[in-house]
């Protein structure tokens, strides 16, 4: 009789103890929280959408709206560099009557192309391949194949295009490693 009084405070202990066990199993098999790490489209901006000024009503993503505005200058800057525009006569001589089709085909394929390499996800680029892009054969747009010091000098006006829209420093050599990655691509000379 005297063992049997024992019994429940054995039993309480044995509970404790059980309890205590499964929530201390619980705490470690916790998922380990998803982290992804920020692209370089994220740093310019991301997904954030943001009221397009160019579009009056239309909204457009943070990152995009920064590649778009980087592009369109590069563009600009690209026309008055003697050191590569030959290679751009066709798009010139139809900006030069007035006709910007040209002109908004190039900055929306090169705003996609370049989006896309950054790490957007919500746009996809479906013009040629960069390989086909700067064949003349292929693409009856590029007056003549590109050589490295071209694209050295299209790197560079890329940079001049970032400096005029304030892209800090550090993210100006991002996408010029970047787009550096793809020489072998484009020169094919
Ligand atoms: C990494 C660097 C470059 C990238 C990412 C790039 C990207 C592109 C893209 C996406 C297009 C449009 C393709 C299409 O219409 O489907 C294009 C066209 C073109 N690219 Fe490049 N390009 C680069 C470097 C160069 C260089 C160095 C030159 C010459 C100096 C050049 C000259 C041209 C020309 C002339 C066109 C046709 C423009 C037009 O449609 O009027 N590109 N490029």
């Amino acid at each position: 009789m005297k063992k049997l009084s024992f019994l429940p405070l054995a039993l309480a202990l044995i509970f404790t103890v059980l309890i205590i066990e499964s929530c201390s199993k619980k705490a470690s098999t916790n998922p380990t929280p998803v982290t992804t790490k920020a692209t370089l489209y994220d740093s310019l901006g991301g997904t954030k959408l943001m009221a397009d000024p160019a579009y009056p009503g239309a909204m457009i993503e943070t990152g995009r709206l920064a590649v778009r505005s980087v592009i369109d200058s590069t563009i600009f800057v690209i026309a008055g560099d003697t050191r590569i525009n030959g290679h751009f006569m066709v798009l010139l001589s139809e900006v030069s009557k007035g006709n910007l089709s040209g002109f908004t085909d190039l900055s929306e394929n090169l705003t996609t192309f370049v989006s896309g390499a950054a790490g957007a996800k919500d746009y996809i680029y479906i013009g040629l391949s960069m390989a086909d892009a700067h064949n003349p054969a292929v693409n009856s747009r590029i007056n003549g194949k590109v050589a490295n010091a071209d694209f050295d000098a299209f790197i560079s006006d890329v940079v001049t295009g970032a400096t005029k829209n304030k892209v800090p420093a550090n993210l100006i050599n991002s996408v010029g490693a970047l787009l550096g990655t793809l020489r072998s691509q484009v020169v094919q000379m």
